[in-house]
């Protein structure tokens, strides 16, 4: 996930700013870059790959004096991880650094390509300096220019932007990614989040969305709810959370939205493909994946056949090679990883290359080797997820495959407009759902200390949450060591009910706007064998001996969503209580490069 840092006053800025990307490291990146304007004199250092790599980049330079400074490390989602493609960007005479996605870059960069301005990156960041040089034809003002440019952004941003204008201040807007305004001692500190900001800042400005301002050594007095920086690391880098599979869980509603910006527009799915008829002719679709996408994958095969009527297989990449698979020839390809690196998946990749078959990646880290491998890539934008257990790039794996499967309903003709219109606002609502409540997170805390014995877990639902019910078993299997299974509710008759007992702990998921009333007579037949039910559903049930209750909810993607939360909330807090390691699980590993 990309990572921003600034400085305003008279420390080594060099050093500073690199000091605080180092800080911001674990958030995982793939190019880095400064700038520092000191003396009227602007010097930009951009390097891919590691903060050394940029260290000797800028070895022979160091700055003196007063000064502003800005830095980021970038983790790539518009443009590869090139030189080009790292932040700061410049235009003639300012330079910027951006978290965060603009989702109308394209018409922007139209526009000042029509008024002379050459780009030289594939990124969205590049036409925000642009854009605000372009401003300042027309407004002298400087801070009026920046205030303009910022107005015509749509999308996400943490920017900062520094000028030869105003060598003095450092301008920058907020709206939807994090950004906090420090003071200390040696002067004004910016970042993305508090790590940078420790032993430097004493007090610091968390700002809100729609932050539009400028600072400069005398300005950070008039910004409102200034509060006490923690100065605990560990902390900071969690975000306060007690894991980092905590703060992932509680990240999913940030980056859900992330997945989707850029790739809706008017009621209709837009990717951008190198290949504009990259998905024409396609008449089957072949998923491929391991473990937790491989759960994604099996969602993806309902939504697909659902809302792209396109008939979807999903295979086990571990079991796909060797069974002499049979392809046809306008079959797609689709290789899910988080990782990119998973050697089972990227083997069969290159398996179903040597048919000529089209390959397409959905993965979270470009430039990966399954992303390298594949001739489309479709990103997840999770950020660098650190827990082994995936939480949120399961999320967005499966928000990627919502949007394929309408985004080939609309290509293909079968999906009328008006109902791809609806899903995408049940897209953005569904991203809401997954904003943790406290009382939500309290009920399950409480709940997971009656569900630590016993001879195993069954989650059990129809549909797609059947895989939700694997994934969620999958869950509590990896963090706290106990026997679960995923299984089709329909399917415990023809067998698994001779299981149950008051020591068979039953987890069903009773979506109300999806088969409500088969899952619930499966359950029932749970109950009267005094299986030990735990319901999650927005309705209570009578048979349930627990209820979680999700909030009310107006589809059944809707409901995927906020009970995907919960059951990792309920992995999560059982974890906690048989006292296992949350994200280093033992035997387990976060990317899996063994056959
Ligand atoms: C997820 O919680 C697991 N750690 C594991 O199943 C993982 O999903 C699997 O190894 C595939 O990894 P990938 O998505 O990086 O290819």
């Amino acid at each position: 996930m990309c990572g921003i840092v600034g400085y305003i006053g008279n420390l080594e800025k060099k050093k500073l700013i690199i000091g605080g990307l180092r800080e911001l490291e674990y958030r995982g990146y793939d190019s880095a870059g400064i700038s520092v304007l000191s003396q009227g004199q602007l010097h930009t250092f951009k390097a891919v790959g590691k903060l050394v790599n940029l260290e000797k980049k800028c070895e022979t330079f160091a700055s003196s004096g007063f000064g502003v400074a800005i830095g980021h490390t970038r983790w790539a989602t518009h443009g590869k991880p090139t030189e080009a493609n790292a932040h700061p960007h410049f235009a003639d005479f300012s330079n910027v650094v951006h978290n965060g996605i603009i989702e109308n870059h394209r018409e922007i960069k139209e526009c000042l390509e029509k008024k002379g301005h050459h780009f030289v990156s594939q990124t969205d960041t590049e036409v925000i300096v642009h854009l605000f040089e372009e401003k300042l034809k027309t407004f002298t003002d400087t801070f009026e220019a920046f205030k303009q440019t910022i107005a015509e952004l749509r999308g996400a941003y943490a920017i900062l932007l520094i000028t030869q204008k105003e060598p003095e201040k450092i301008f920058y807007a907020k709206n939807a990614s994090p950004l906090i305004i420090g003071k200390g001692e040696d002067g004004i500190f910016f970042a993305s989040s508090d790590a940078p900001l420790i032993g430097l800042a004493t007090d610091v400005s968390y700002l809100e969305d729609q932050s539009v301002g400028y600072m400069d050594l005398n300005g950070f007095e008039s910004l409102d709810l200034v509060v006490k920086l923690n100065q605990d690391k560990g902390y900071a880098q969690k975000d306060g959370f007690r894991f980092f599979m905590e703060k992932e869980i509680y990240e999913q509603h940030t980056v859900l939205l992330e997945s989707m910006m850029g790739r809706t527009n008017e009621g209709k799915v837009i990717f951008d493909f190198r290949d504009g008829q990259f998905c024409d002719e396609i008449e089957e679709i072949t998923i491929c994946a391991c473990g937790t996408s491989y759960h994604a994958g099996m969602v993806g095969k309902y939504l697909l056949e659902r809302y792209g009527k396109i008939k979807t297989n999903v295979v086990i990449a571990s079991e796909f090679r060797y069974a002499n698979p049979i392809l046809k020839k306008n079959e797609l390809f689709v290789a899910i990883s988080q990782s990119g690196e998973t050697l089972d998946t990227l083997e069969a990749v290159k398996y179903v290359k040597t048919f000529g078959n089209k390959t397409l990646a959905i993965c979270n880290v470009d430039n990966s080797s399954i992303v390298r491998e594949c001739d489309e890539v479709l990103l997840t934008r999770a950020g660098i997820e650190k827990g082994v257990a995936s939480t949120k790039a399961f999320a967005t794996q499966v928000m990627v495959l919502w949007l394929l499967s309408v985004f080939l309903g609309q290509r293909r003709g079968v999906l009328a407009p008006s109902e791809a219109e609806t899903l995408i606002k049940v897209m953005v609502e569904s991203a809401k759902k997954t904003e943790v409540s406290h009382k939500l997170h309290d009920r399950i805390k409480r709940l997971s200390k009656r569900y630590l014995h016993g001879h195993g877990f069954f989650f059990i639902g129809r549909d797609v949450f059947y895989p939700l019910a694997l994934e969620s078993a999958l869950k509590l299997k990896e963090i706290s060591y106990l026997h679960a299974e995923g299984y089709p509710s329909g399917e415990m008759k023809h067998g698994p009910i001779a299981l149950a007992d008051s020591e068979l702990f039953t987890v069903a998921l009773m979506p109300e706007h999806l088969l409500y009333e088969k899952i619930k007579s499966n359950v029932e037949e749970l109950s009267a064998r005094d299986a030990t039910i735990c319901a999650l559903s927005a309705k209570e049930f009578d048979g349930a001996d627990d209820m979680l209750y999700i909030s009310p909810c107006s589809h059944y993607m809707e409901e995927f969503f906020s009970m995907m939360v919960a059951l990792q909330l309920f992995a999560l807090e059982v974890a906690v209580r048989v006292g296992s390691d949350v994200d280093m699980p033992r035997n387990l590993a976060k990317s899996v490069t063994v056959e």
